[in-house]
Order: C-alpha cells, then sequence, then structure tokens
C-alpha cells in the first residue's frame, strides 16, 4: 500500500466517521420513553430544554439530575470544531499505529522509532487529550457523570484507555527510543554459539582497542594480533569486521596467511542479529497498543451508538 492510498483511505474515514457528528439523536426518545418535547423546544429537536441539557449533562441519565448544567458550556460551534480537530488527531494518531502494525510491521521500527512518526504520533495525541477534555467539561455537569450511567462508564473506559496509551508512548519515546538507538550496534562479544552473522561481526573492527575479525569462506579468524591488521585496517583497503572471502580471491596472496590465525567461530552471512532487551520491549508494547487500539475503538463504537 503507498502513500496515496492510504491517504485516501484516511480522508475517507474522516468523511464516515465526522458525518454522525451532525446527526439527530431521537434514539435519546426511545431510551427515555419520553416525547421530543421533553428535551427539546420543537417536536423536530431544535434547542434543548432544561431538562434536555441536564440529561445530556448528567451523562445521559433518565430521569436527569434536575438542575444540572454543563461546567464549562461551550456554544454548539466552537463544540463541533472540537470535536472535528478531536477526530483528525484521533485518527492520524490510531491511523498511524495501525499503517506501521499491519502494513509496516514493528520490525521497522525496531532500530528506533523515526522521529517523523514520533512527532505526529505525539502532537496527535496532546491534541486528542486537550480537545477531548474540553469536549467532556463542556458536556458533562460533574465527575458524577462519568460515574452513574453506561454512558459515563463508556467514556470512563476511553480516557482510561486513553491514559494508558499516553503513558506508554512517553515510556517508549524516554526510555524505550534512546537503548534502540544505542543498542543497534550490537557490542563486540562472541556469540554462545560462536556463529557470528554479519551485524556481530561488525562489532570487532579492530578500533578503539576492539578485537578485529574478519570472516572467510564460512569461518571467522581473529587477526587482532598481525601487524599487517594493525587497528582494523589491511592495506589501506580492507576492513575488518567485514566477509572477505571475495575480496581475497582478488588479493595478491591467498588463504595461506590466515593458517596462523585463531579460528574465532563460523560466518552466517544471514543470521539475524539476537533481540536486544530493548526491542523485546519494544516489541510487547508496540503489539500491546495494537490491542489498545480496538479496545479503545470498541468502546467509542459502544458510547456513540450502544448505550
Ligand atoms: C431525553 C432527552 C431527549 C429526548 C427525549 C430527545 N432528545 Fe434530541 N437531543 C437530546 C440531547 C441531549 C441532544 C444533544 C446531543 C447530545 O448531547 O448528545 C439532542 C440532539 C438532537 C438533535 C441534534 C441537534 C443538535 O444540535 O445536536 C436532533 C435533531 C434531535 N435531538 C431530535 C430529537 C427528536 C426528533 C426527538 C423525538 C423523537 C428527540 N430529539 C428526543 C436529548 C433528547
Amino acid at each position: 500500500m503507498n502513500g496515496k492510498v492510504y491517504g485516501a483511505l484516511i480522508i475517507l474515514a474522516l468523511i464516515a466517521i465526522t458525518a454522525p457528528i451532525t446527526a439527530a439523536h431521537p434514539e435519546f426518545a426511545e431510551k427515555t420513553a419520553q416525547g421530543c418535547l421533553a428535551c427539546h423546544t420543537e417536536e423536530q429537536g431544535g434547542d434543548l430544554t432544561d431538562t434536555g441539557v441536564a440529561y445530556a449533562a448528567s451523562g445521559h441519565a433518565w430521569p436527569p439530575v434536575g438542575g444540572m448544567k454543563p461546567m464549562y458550556p461551550l456554544p454548539g460551534h466552537t463544540r463541533a470544531a472540537l470535536g472535528f480537530v478531536h477526530f483528525i488527531a484521533a485518527f492520524m494518531w490510531f491511523g498511524t499505529i495501525l499503517y506501521v502494525h499491519i502494513v509496516l510491521r514493528p520490525a521497522y521500527a525496531a532500530k528506533g522509532l523515526p522521529r517523523m512518526e514520533m512527532m505526529i504520533g505525539l502532537v496527535c495525541m496532546a491534541l486528542a487529550g486537550i480537545t477531548g477534555a474540553a469536549l467532556t467539561v463542556s458536556k458533562i455537569g460533574g465527575v458524577a457523570a462519568l460515574a452513574g450511567t453506561p454512558w459515563g462508564h463508556a467514556l470512563s473506559a476511553k480516557i482510561a484507555l486513553y491514559g494508558v496509551m499516553v503513558a506508554s508512548a512517553l515510556f517508549v519515546v524516554t526510555v524505550v527510543r534512546p537503548r534502540l538507538r544505542a543498542g543497534a550496534r550490537p557490542a563486540a562479544v562472541t556469540p554462545r554459539d560462536k556463529v557470528f552473522g554479519p551485524m556481530q561481526l561488525a562489532a570487532f573492527d579492530g578500533r578503539e582497542s576492539r578485537p578485529a575479525y574478519i570472516a572467510f569462506q564460512g569461518n571467522v579468524y581473529d587477526v587482532t594480533a598481525f601487524t599487517l591488521w594493525y587497528g582494523g585496517r589491511h592495506v589501506k583497503q580492507h576492513q575488518a569486521g567485514e566477509d572477505l572471502t571475495a575480496a581475497l580471491a582478488r588479493a595478491p596472496h591467498g588463504a595461506e596467511k590466515l593458517a596462523g590465525a585463531p579460528v574465532a567461530g563460523a560466518y552466517d552471512p544471514n543470521l539475524a542479529p539476537p533481540l536486544t532487551t530493548a526491542q523485546k520491549l519494544f516489541y510487547v508494547i508496540a503489539y500491546m497498543n495494537l490491542g489498545l487500539v480496538f479496545a479503545t475503538l470498541a468502546v467509542v463504537a459502544w458510547w456513540r451508538w450502544g448505550v
């Protein structure tokens, strides 16, 4: 899936999701077994009566808590604008998570989350949180509205999931990400089974007093003691930490020069380096986040259309 398809999907889904913002809510009449005029000034809807305001402010409780009003009322168009930003932010945030996990797979970020994705995520998270808080306090009459009704419970669950996702994102950014970057280059440690992959071998580059190892025809040789390999460089052309099988075929000498070098292990060009602790942690949190996205969307669906 390329960028354009992804962009088109985002726009389509935005339209689909924002459409219900302006839709009517005659289902409230059904749920409360009241006529429209219990909550509205007109039969088709229109302005809310005091009862209608109290119904919304008390978290869709029927009968509503008498006289309850929004904590910080905002005009309808301001709420619509906040709702629009809330949806875009949530959509970009969740869209990035879904795209990264399902299309790209977390492995692509295992060497450190790319800056752009991280910035999009953090900005969207902040925007969704700020607008969400404003939408909540401009609707409910108090914390009691979150506890007393299924509508309030669903909203509380949504807020709790948001909190977990923000906490895990901040943990990844401040603790895991720096370690992923640092751990992208493995230390010069011989693997337990003595089989080196390209990444493990690269660490033995002979620089900064690290040992100098080279691979030749499936074996890894320790050339640290060779004067001609001082500092990991050989005749200004070859670098330790690499597979030199092809290079030796072109050299003025043959493999007999390696006869005196201790064999440090075997070489497998296809061997992937083992996961670091930071990488394992990153995978666990990445897939936990994917689960949280689905959980949050399920709660949102229940909250908007189910309770
Ligand atoms: C129990 C109270 C209640 C009843 C009964 C009720 N409504 Fe509503 N209605 C609301 C509230 C509250 C809103 C504002 C949306 C919200 O807060 O979720 C609303 C919103 C609306 C809207 C959207 C207008 C807007 O500005 O968002 C329309 C249209 C509407 N109602 C029509 C009706 C009709 C038609 C009936 C009768 C079949 C009805 N309502 C019965 C409480 C009620």
